[in-house]
Formats: C-alpha cells, sequence, structure tokens
C-alpha cells in the first residue's frame, strides 16, 4: 500500500520523506487555510519540488469550465501534479474532458460506492472515499471501501482507491487489510503506526539490562 501525506505543511512533508514514507501528497484547500495559505501555486511547487510522487492540489472553481481552466493551470506547475475535483455532475463532466487532455484527476469528497463507480467511468486516476467523516456520522468509512474494491475489481477498473480522512492507526490497518491502492495519512498518524507501548517497554529493559552488565564488569 502507498502512503501519501495529507498535508501543505512543508516540515511534515520534508520529515515523511527523510523517513522514506513518502509515495505522495493530497492537499485541500482547508489543509491550505491552515497553514495560511490563500494562493496554492507556491505550495504546491514547493511541495512538488520534495517529492516526485503524484501531489493533488484541488480546484475552487465549482463550474465545468472554471474547473477545467483551473485544473490546466495547476496541472502545468509540475509533472506530477495530480488535480483534485470534487464528485459533483460537474466534477464528473471535468474529469472526462481532463482525462482526453492526459490530465490526471483525483476525485474527492467522496461518501458513496455508486459514486465511485461514476469516478471511474469518466476516467479518474484516483478516488477518495472519506472514511473518517463516514464513520462522524455513525457510518462504517472502511465499508465502503471495500464496496469501491469489489465494484473496480468486477470491472477491473484501473482508477486506485485513495482512503481519505483517515483518524486512527486502524484505519491505515483495515485499508491494508482489504487491499487499498493508498492511505493518505495525517504526519500524527504516521508516527503513531510506528508506537507501541511494549515496544518501548523492551528497549527499556534491553538498555538496562545492558548497563547492568557493564556495571558489572567494570
Ligand atoms: C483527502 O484528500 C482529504 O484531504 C482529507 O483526507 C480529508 O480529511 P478530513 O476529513 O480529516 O478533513
Amino acid at each position: 500500500m502507498k502512503f501519501f501525506l495529507d498535508t501543505a505543511n512543508l516540515d511534515e512533508i520534508q520529515k515523511a520523506a527523510s523517513i522514506g514514507f513518502l509515495d505522495g501528497v493530497t492537499t485541500n484547500p482547508s489543509l491550505m487555510a491552515k497553514e495560511g495559505i490563500g494562493d496554492q501555486e507556491q505550495r504546491i511547487k514547493e511541495i512538488c519540488a520534495i517529492t516526485s510522487g503524484p501531489v493533488s492540489a484541488e480546484v475552487i472553481a465549482t463550474e465545468l469550465d472554471g474547473m477545467i481552466s483551473e485544473a490546466h493551470k495547476l496541472s502545468s506547475l509540475a509533472h506530477n501534479v495530480v488535480v483534485k475535483l470534487p464528485l459533483t455532475v460537474s466534477g464528473l463532466e471535468a474529469t472526462k474532458t481532463l482525462a482526453n487532455d492526459g490530465v490526471k484527476v483525483n476525485l474527492t469528497l467522496v461518501f458513496s460506492p455508486l459514486q465511485a463507480l461514476l469516478a471511474a467511468k469518466a476516467g479518474a486516476a484516483y478516488v477518495s472515499p472519506f472514511v473518517g467523516r463516514l464513520d462522524d456520522v455513525g457510518e462504517d468509512g472502511m465499508r465502503l471501501v471495500e464496496e469501491i474494491i469489489s465494484i473496480y475489481t468486477n470491472y477491473a477498473y484501473e482508477t486506485e482507491i485513495i482512503v481519505a480522512s483517515i483518524r486512527s492507526p486502524q484505519h491505515v490497518l483495515r485499508a491494508a487489510l482489504i487491499g487499498a491502492d493508498i492511505s493518505t495519512i495525517p504526519f500524527k498518524v504516521i508516527a503513531q503506526l510506528a508506537q507501541h507501548p511494549l515496544t518501548d517497554k523492551g528497549l527499556a529493559a534491553f538498555l538496562e539490562d545492558h548497563a547492568k552488565a557493564q556495571a558489572k564488569n567494570s
């Protein structure tokens, strides 16, 4: 499973790249706003200078022509930009046109398997089901991902599934168990993946035993 980082924060992206867990990045207008960024173009270029993996940049326009022209502008910023469009009727129509022009699209804000089917039929390179937001309203977000995997397998669609709106290591675990292509993960969850209290306890015991043995031999 590929690990994307779900952030617009350069320090987090740099850190994940140094650790070796950075296959790509996803951003959205809220993540840009969190960094105090109004005009995302410079930040997208900076992110693309750190990673050669896919970097999703979301359009602000909501009608067809605006989406298409914004998408072309974003995709000209770097070779690895993926344009993120909302899964609306206009978003699907724009996806078809952009896919024909060779622009990679990530259809976002996906909350149902039928929306994901439409995304694949429109030619989206990626689809982003939001698991955490579904859990927040009492649904099972990961069940949605299972259903999308079944549909895409039935028809051999090549659209890659990005499990989005991840809130905990459990989401990452379930995504890996069911074979999702990609998880886009907040930095703090990536850090949690490596943690286990027994690892810390075991390490402390090893170091203590080593120190005792050295003291005995000195
Ligand atoms: C995905 O591409 C989105 O940027 C993101 O995962 C949304 O997560 P949230 O529900 O925590 O805002």
